[in-house]
C-alpha cells in the first residue's frame, strides 16, 4: 500500500492551521501519522535533552525513556544528524528493543539552527518496511513540521 505524502502534508497544515501550542502541534502530528501510515507498530518524537533523548508525544505500546545520543537507532540518527533506514533491526549494532514486535525502523533527525532537537521514529512489525519513497515522503512531513513549530518559536531547543 502507498502513502499519499502529499496528502498528509495538506492534512497536517489544516489539522494545526490555527494552532500555536507546540505540545498540542506535536501531540497531533505523531497521531496523524500512525493513523494514515500502514504497517507500523509505533511512532513518535524523542526530544533532545542535556543528558540525550527523552520521550515525548507517542502512539503505541509505553517505551523507553531515555536514550544516550549515539546509541540505538534514534540516537545515532541524533548523533550524526542523518535519517537513519534500517530493513532489520536485529542487524543495527545497539538498537534498542522497545516493541519485541519491532523489525525495521526509520528515524529522521529534526534540525533546526544546525541542531537536533528531536527525532521521529518510526518502528513497523514488517522486515524492510520503509522504502526510499517512504523516507522522502516521511522527510518531507517532519520539514514541514519543524517549518510549523519554527513559525510560532524561534528557538526549539526543549521546545516541549
Ligand atoms: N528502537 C529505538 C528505540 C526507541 S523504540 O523503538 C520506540 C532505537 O534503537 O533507538
Amino acid at each position: 500500500m502507498t502513502t499519499h505524502y502529499e496528502l498528509l502534508v495538506k492534512q497536517f497544515a489544516a489539522l494545526t492551521a490555527d494552532e500555536t501550542d507546540l505540545l498540542a502541534i506535536s501531540a497531533n502530528f505523531v497521531a496523524l501519522l500512525f493513523a494514515e501510515i500502514p504497517d507500523i507498530n509505533w511512532l513518535g518524537i524523542y526530544v533532545r535533552r542535556e543528558s540525550g533523548l527523552v520521550l515525548g508525544p507517542f502512539q503505541g505500546l509505553p517505551a523507553c525513556v531515555h536514550i544516550p545520543l549515539g546509541q540505538g537507532v534514534c540516537g545515532t540518527a541524533a548523533s550524526e544528524m542523518q535519517t537513519q533506514r534500517v530493513d532489520n533491526v536485529h542487524e543495527f549494532s545497539g538498537h534498542i528493543a522497545c516493541d519485541a514486535n519491532s523489525r525495521s525502523e526509520l528515524v529522521v533527525p529534526l534540525i533546526a539552527d544546525d541542531e537536533v532537537f528531536a527525532v521521529l521514529d518510526i518502528d513497523s512489525p514488517l522486515d524492510c518496511r520503509f522504502s526510499a519513497d517512504d523516507q522522502v515522503g516521511v522527510e518531507l512531513l517532519c520539514d514541514r513540521f519543524v517549518q510549523k513549530l519554527l513559525a510560532t518559536k524561534d528557538d526549539l531547543r526543549s521546545f516541549i
